[in-house]
């Protein structure tokens, strides 16, 4: 076939740094789509197995208008990045832990899941099949978008009876169009992200949909996104629509804990990790929103953002402000979690794949 005969073409040895890059201008990118040439679909009955997947050219997919997932909204996705060393290598980071957690999301929404080998064995045939869009040292990274669906027809409430796994990427950079500039946070008290019971630990699309309004509202406003509170005593704070927080007073970092409607984040964890090998003391707990005021900083982490700065946090019209004078820990953490993805430092963990 086509695809198949333009794979093997990709596949060759570069010959010159020209073919090594697809046609992106590399300078200007940030967290829009610029879907990279092929994805990766694979489907199964929802009392099966999945077993093997294609690699198709990107493309519209045909759905059902009854689709489960159109109309009960039983999805999944995940996102992980692939990263170009100095010297021209790609590097995945902890694609299992992606794929764990799409098991934990697949069974929370009644859908079968890919086994962690399948999945990681995916995101690595479609980074190489787009090996060319995974942006040069320092321009970015290849966003990788694994989706589960329920994609078969039904009617009545009930689990959709084929699912489909598929894969897209994209290049991209920033996340905020603040760039690596402190963000604004504002929070929020009319609407809440996850409620106990919930989906809210899983990566379900069901928790996406619903904060655009308050995202929306917020953006209108000159704040770069919105930290919601917990939705049965409004005091303790969770996380933000499109990322995990974290607050650092003295040498304590503290994170919500994750209790079903805080999101398991890949970086959350790494991050964690690498403040306690750094000698900080690091908590999993309920965060009172009334703490912001004495945090010496907050950040945010996610595999989209990164690890970015807050600068400010408004809360029932009081602004509480962070200091941004010299070097942030955030801005250490984020460097160590940099270096190790980019393979500048050396990645004692087991936490890279290079394909
Ligand atoms: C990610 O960080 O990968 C996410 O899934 C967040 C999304 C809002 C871009």
């Amino acid at each position: 076939s086509p695809a198949e005969s333009s794979l093997q073409e990709l596949s060759k040895p570069c010959v010159s740094e020209e073919d090594k890059y697809a046609d992106v201008d590399w300078d200007n990118l940030g967290f829009g789509l610029t879907p990279a040439d092929y994805m990766f679909v694979m489907k199964c009955s929802k009392d099966e197995n999945f077993r093997t997947g294609q690699i198709s050219p990107f493309g519209n997919i045909e759905l059902s208008p009854s689709a489960g997932v159109l109309n009960y909204g039983q999805g999944l996705y995940e996102g992980t990045k692939a990263n170009r060393t100095d010297d021209g290598r790609i590097l995945l980071f902890r694609p299992e832990q992606n794929a764990m957690r799409m098991k934990r999301g697949a069974e929370r929404l009644c859908m079968p899941s890919p086994s962690i080998d399948q999945f990681v064995d995916a995101v690595k045939e479609i980074t190489l099949a787009n090996k060319h869009w995974v942006p040069p040292p320092g321009k970015g990274s290849l966003y990788i978008r694994p989706l589960l669906i329920g994609s078969g027809p039904i009617l009545g409430l009930g689990p959709a009876p084929e699912c489909t796994f598929l894969i897209y990427a994209s290049p991209v950079r920033n996340y905020f169009k603040e760039g690596t500039a402190p963000l604004n946070l504002y929070i929020e008290e009319e609407f809440v992200r996850a409620s106990p019971g919930g989906a809210g630990g899983v990566k379900s699309i069901t928790n996406y949909a619903p904060v655009l309004k308050a995202i929306t509202k917020a953006k209108g406003r000159g704040f770069s996104d919105v930290l919601y509170l917990d939705a049965v005593n409004k005091k303790y704070i969770e996380e933000v629509s499109s990322c995990n927080i974290f607050v650092l007073k003295g040498n304590l970092i503290s994170t919500p804990a994750t209790i079903g409607t805080i999101l398991e984040g890949v970086t959350r964890k790494s991050v964690m990790e690498i403040a306690k090998d750094l000698g900080y003391q690091v908590e999993e707990r309920q965060i009172l929103v009334d703490e912001l005021v004495d945090a010496d900083e907050v950040f945010c982490t996610g595999t989209a953002v990164g690890v970015a700065p807050v600068g400010s946090i408004t809360h029932q019209n009081k602004r509480i402000e962070f200091k941004m004078e010299g070097q942030l820990v955030c801005q250490k953490l984020y460097s160590t979690l940099v270096g190790i993805q980019t393979g500048v430092i050396e990645d004692k963990k087991g936490w890279t794949i290079e394909i």
